[in-house]
């Protein structure tokens, strides 16, 4: 409500993950345009021999973001004995289901779900395994934050790692913005459905009286900035009701839904130092789509 009442209206993109908005995403992370999770994976899989040795023996991996848990699997594989996994997330049903899922998988592992939106001070689990900690931030989710507030979010990880260890970081990369065009804006419509879902959220859990059908997905890429936007745009001039209170909507009119910022890899190197990291390693794709850093918390 709050973005909304602004005179160019917003909604943080985190309030995307409601289940139905998880769900739409995964299979978002399935589609032929959108590269980056099956490039993030390759990155990984082709890496594991370097990550295991880059990384420690018994780590407490601590992963911002986690949904379905999948991508941490290589890692877990990778690993040499990892002793705990603390998978944190702002969705609390998958996050639950994915943790138990997990556990299950791996029998020998501490697995101790957070429900918290990691942005936010939240409270580590007691009793954890005394390991090394590895962050993990897969997907590019930094790319929500604008560089400003990413410096700040890197920096509140450093602290639930208890200001030493590592940090994996997956980051997309600037590349040709036909291929950013296709990766928002698939033909299958998901992406679309997926943004128009919060205008069905707020339906659904604010009383809201959005029309679906009077709002287009909008997405392109903002050269000027080094993002993609996402928006939605009202198809008229309309008026809805949410949570007792009006709003209004002139045709045209924008809600800008999502930033998802590329970077080249000294551009996030940039932003690692600033937050008080050391750069160990960048690895990428043949294709230069995706890059996933390991930092180290602190200074050289
Ligand atoms: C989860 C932030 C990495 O920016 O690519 C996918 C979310 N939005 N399609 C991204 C998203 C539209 C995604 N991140």
């Amino acid at each position: 409500m709050d973005g909304l009442s602004r005179p160019r209206k917003a909604i943080p993109s985190k309030f995307f993950y409601d289940a139905e908005g998880s769900r739409l995403f995964e299979r978002i992370c399935e589609l032929d345009e959108y590269y980056p999770t099956r490039t993030e994976l390759a990155i990984l899989d082709e890496q594991s021999d370097a990550l295991a040795s880059l990384l420690p023996d018994r780590a407490v991996l601590v992963e911002f973001g986690s949904g379905a848990s999948v991508k941490v699997r290589l890692l877990l594989d990778a690993l040499d004995q990892p002793a705990g996994y603390v998978p944190i997330d702002i969705s609390r049903e998958h996050l639950l289901k994915a943790a138990a899922h997990l556990a299950n998988d791996y029998p020998a592992l501490t697995v101790a779900p957070v429900h918290a939106d990691f942005v936010r001070p939240f409270r580590m689990p007691d009793d954890l395994p005394a390991g090394p900690r590895v962050g993990f931030f897969p997907g590019s989710t930094i790319g929500n934050f604008h560089p400003a507030e990413a410096v700040a979010v890197l920096q509140g990880f450093a602290e639930a790692l208890d200001g030493r260890g590592q940090l994996l970081i997956g980051v997309d990369l600037k590349k040709d913005p036909r291929i950013l065009d296709a990766a928002y804006n698939d033909a299958a419509g998901i992406t679309a459905a997926f943004n128009l879902n919060l205008l069905a959220r707020i339906n659904r859990e604010l009383d809201g009286s959005f029309e679906l059908a009077g709002f287009l997905h909008h997405a392109t890429y903002n050269a000027a900035a080094g993002r993609v936007e996402m928006h939605l745009v009202s198809q008229r001039e309309q008026q809805v009701r949410i949570a007792g209170r009006c709003f209004h909507f002139r045709a045209g009119e924008r809600i800008h839904t999502e930033n998802s910022y590329k970077y080249t890899l000294d551009d996030f190197r940039l932003i690692a130092v600033a937050a008080g990291y050391t750069p160990v390693a960048a690895f990428t794709d043949p294709h230069q789509l995706f890059s996933v850093h390991l930092l180290e918390v602190g200074r050289p």
